[in-house]
């Protein structure tokens, strides 16, 4: 190998090294805390967590946070009920402060959103307590989107246990469909219809 050769090797791993960074960029966490529903203890305590962190959004102490909708049931990836926090990478400290010290008696999945929605469920998890069996396979999650996404500020759900019996119920799309082969309007960038 001579020595122009190595140089311009060493430039394109370089290259791709600081690609493979910026693509793999995280754009936000997710907190999902899991109950099952079926356990009138567990679904108390975590729907108490949930209004518990609802009053801390509202107080500012966890800033650039959202709270999404609680989901009944399997939706997958998720195998049983929970509710998800998203916050931005500059609220990650305070909102894993939260859960470290607060999520009790309930297993809690932390995973970043990048591109790679697959990796993502799959080897880029941590757990507060103990681990859920996630559908990493599921065919709802992405293998590549086009760039990391954000949280949006989701409108204000509801915080009490949903009736999914009840056609208020705001169940997006469950299961494991593709979500844009059922909505064309969802955007999986801004998690929106
Ligand atoms: C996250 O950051 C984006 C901008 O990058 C912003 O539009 C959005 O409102 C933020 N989300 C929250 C929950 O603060
Ligand atoms: C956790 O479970 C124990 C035993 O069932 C219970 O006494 C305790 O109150 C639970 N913790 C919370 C935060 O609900």
């Amino acid at each position: 190998m001579n020595q122009y050769f190595v140089a311009v090797l060493l430039a394109v791993v370089a290259t791709a090294a600081a690609q493979g960074f910026y693509e793999e960029e995280i754009g936000a966490w997710h907190f999902h805390t899991y109950f099952f529903e079926v356990n009138p203890s567990k679904t108390a305590e975590a729907i108490a967590f949930r209004k518990a962190t609802r009053q801390m959004i509202n107080g500012g102490d966890l800033p650039d946070c959202s709270l999404n909708q609680i989901y009944i049931g399997w939706d997958g990836p998720h195998p049983v009920s929970q509710w998800e926090l998203c916050c931005n990478k500059t609220g990650y400290a305070a909102a894993h402060s939260w859960h470290t010290q607060n999520h009790g008696n309930l297993s809690v999945l932390i995973h970043p959103l990048t591109i790679y929605d697959i990796e993502d469920h799959k080897s880029r998890t941590s757990w507060l307590g103990k681990e859920v069996v996630i559908d990493a396979e599921c065919p709802c999650l992405y293998p590549e989107l086009p760039q990391p996404r954000p949280c949006p500020v989701y409108p204000e759900y509801s915080d009490e246990l949903p009736d999914p019996e009840n056609p208020q119920y705001e169940t997006p799309i469950r299961g494991t469909e593709d979500y844009l082969q059922l909505n064309k309007d969802f955007d999986i960038l801004r998690d929106t219809y």
